[in-house]
């Protein structure tokens, strides 16, 4: 059996399945839940132990008879000492008031930490069970479950419907985050709402402000541990312009980090692996470097989801970039005229010569007087970058200086189909959307053909990828406050993905 990833090295092998044997390892030494793995990519989950959510009152009163016993081993202890009566039974009073004190608060942690391994074994359960039917009602059913009016579910362009509805639901119904209060404004607990990286300060204020639903204020109950600082501001605040010295950031985050670990047992007890961090710039994945275990085993919520600088799709999310001018979506295209007004452009880009791609795109494409692909380094004063959009079947998406084109969420706002032209990059929410349902994927290495390959997307596959951005559409909107489906909301289910495929390893 294939294992999701390495974080948890040291316990492979040792596979608990079976809840009896799990409670005496609980009660004598750590304890540690093997976990089964979700994955969308694949039709079927895979498993690690056979059975995933057996009844937990069992489990938790056998806890508390074995904790009691202690407790009255102790009583023993203190009156078989004879003599000085009244001595004995203060001490003992005491002895025993300390205990249970103590008991109960190793009690309540354990039965918390009890509770969210049962949650999520369910959880995991629910879903590999919508994952494997095939049955049309079931699915139609769990869909039914989402009691969302302006809903209308489009298959297509999910890896595995059933699953997905599943999964959001039970995010829905056990999700909890604790996001850390350490730290001080404007760094911490605030970032950017306006312009290109506004995908970093919305999160970070939703997580703040909204999302009461996902937020817990007792780290104890909580899945993941948001560390809620902005990497767009650590470049504000604490880079020294034209340096190119990313120390200060790095310096920044490795602080936070021994804050929050020397301050709560959390990070310890996990390595960091229950932990998340999110950063659009694109410097983020150098600042999360400044403590190897959040760059190595937390999970990093990035715009730049390269995977040739250290993104791992197993435990890293991709952020989708979302550009907006003064804080707000472009009116052109927040609603799309209903008559879809024909688009005589084949293929649209307007942008700076950033990065790696580009280059060649402009060396082929850019100022050609050709009437059917628009390639621009700087859009003519007199043209509008969105009524092009608008007006091209194809918007090209080559990476700049990261990974990550914020032209791939407008061109999914203006319905005109995405061109992904970019190398090493984790497309967001990949593991539950199908891509290849609402864009095209063109290899850099056919950018000079790129005419002909347009081309040959027949008439009927453009109106399908077309007719998909409809549907997607509402899981790249941002809206505040967040409503069901959208960005906040998928980033958030991206997160409790890798969560439900964490293997457990508590103390
Ligand atoms: C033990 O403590 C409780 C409350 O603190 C008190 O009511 C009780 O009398 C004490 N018992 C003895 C034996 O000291
Ligand atoms: C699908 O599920 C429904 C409800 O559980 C059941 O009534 C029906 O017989 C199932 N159909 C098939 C083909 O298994
Ligand atoms: C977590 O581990 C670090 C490094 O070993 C240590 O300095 C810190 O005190 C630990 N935190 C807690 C809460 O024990
Ligand atoms: C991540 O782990 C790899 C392999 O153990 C190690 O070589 C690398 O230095 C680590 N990265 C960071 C930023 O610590
Ligand atoms: C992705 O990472 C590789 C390796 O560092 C780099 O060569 C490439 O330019 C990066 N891609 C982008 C678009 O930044």
């Amino acid at each position: 059996m294939k294992l999701a990833n390495s974080r948890t090295e040291s316990f492979h092998g040792y596979f608990v399945t079976c809840f009896v044997s799990i409670v005496v390892v609980l009660i004598m030494f750590s304890y540690y839940f093997s976990s089964s793995l979700v994955s969308f990519s694949s039709s079927k989950f895979e498993f690690l132990s056979s059975s995933p959510s057996p009844v937990a009152t069992s489990e938790l009163q056998r806890t508390v008879q074995i904790s009691d016993r202690q407790i009255q081993a102790v009583h023993l202890t203190a009156s078989s000492s004879d003599g000085a009566i009244t001595t004995v039974n203060r001490i003992r009073n005491s002895t025993t008031t300390v205990i249970k004190k103590l008991s109960t608060v190793v009690l309540r942690k354990k039965h918390d930490l009890i509770m969210i391994k049962h949650g999520l074994a369910r959880a995991r359960a629910s879903i590999h069970k919508a994952a494997s039917t095939r049955n049309i009602s079931v699915i139609s059913s769990i869909i039914n479950n989402i009691n969302d009016d302006d809903y209308v579910p489009n298959r297509a362009i999910y890896r595995n419907p059933g699953a997905f509805y599943q999964s959001y639901l039970e995010m829905e119904r056990r999700f909890k985050v604790y996001v850390y209060r350490e730290g001080e404004l404007p760094i911490t607990h605030y970032g950017p709402c306006k312009d290109i990286y506004t995908i970093e300060g919305r999160f970070i204020s939703e997580m703040e402000h909204g999302a009461k639903r996902f937020r817990t204020s007792d780290p104890h109950r909580a899945h993941v541990y948001f560390l809620p600082f902005s990497v767009v501001w650590m470049v504000k605040y604490l880079y020294k312009p034209l340096t190119y010295d990313l120390t200060p950031l790095k310096q920044f985050v490795a602080d936070y980090v021994r804050v929050v670990s020397t301050k709560y047992p959390f990070w310890n007890r996990t390595s960091g692996a229950d932990h998340f961090m999110l950063a659009c710039h694109d410097w983020g994945p150098h600042a999360s470097k400044g403590n190897p275990l959040l760059y190595n085993t937390s999970i990093r919520v990035l715009c730049n989801a390269n995977t040739s600088e250290g993104f791992n799709p197993q435990k890293d999310v991709s952020l989708p970039e979302i550009h907006l001018y003064g804080g707000n979506i472009s009116p052109k295209l927040l609603s799309l005229p209903p008559s879809h007004p024909p688009r005589p452009y084949l293929a649209f880009f307007a942008g700076g010569l950033h990065g790696p791609i580009r280059p060649i795109l402009f060396q082929h494409w850019k100022d050609r007087e050709d009437d059917m692909i628009k390639v621009y380094e700087y859009l003519p004063k007199d043209l509008d970058y969105y009524s092009f959009m608008l007006k091209s079947k194809f918007c090209l998406c080559p990476s700049g200086y990261e990974v990550a084109s914020p032209r791939i969420v407008e061109a999914i706002y203006a319905e005109c189909v995405p061109v992904i032209l970019s190398n090493h990059y984790v497309l967001p929410f990949s593991d539950v959307l199908r891509w290849e349902a609402f864009s095209i994927q063109v290899d850099v290495s056919e950018i000079p053909q790129l005419k002909e390959v347009l081309m040959a997307v027949t008439e009927e596959k453009y109106r399908i990828l077309k007719e998909n951005l409809r549907f997607v559409r509402r899981h790249f909107v941002l809206n505040q406050p967040a409503k069901r489906f959208d960005v906040f909301h998928m980033i958030l289910h991206s997160i409790w993905l890798r969560r439900l495929n964490m293997r457990e390893m508590d103390r």
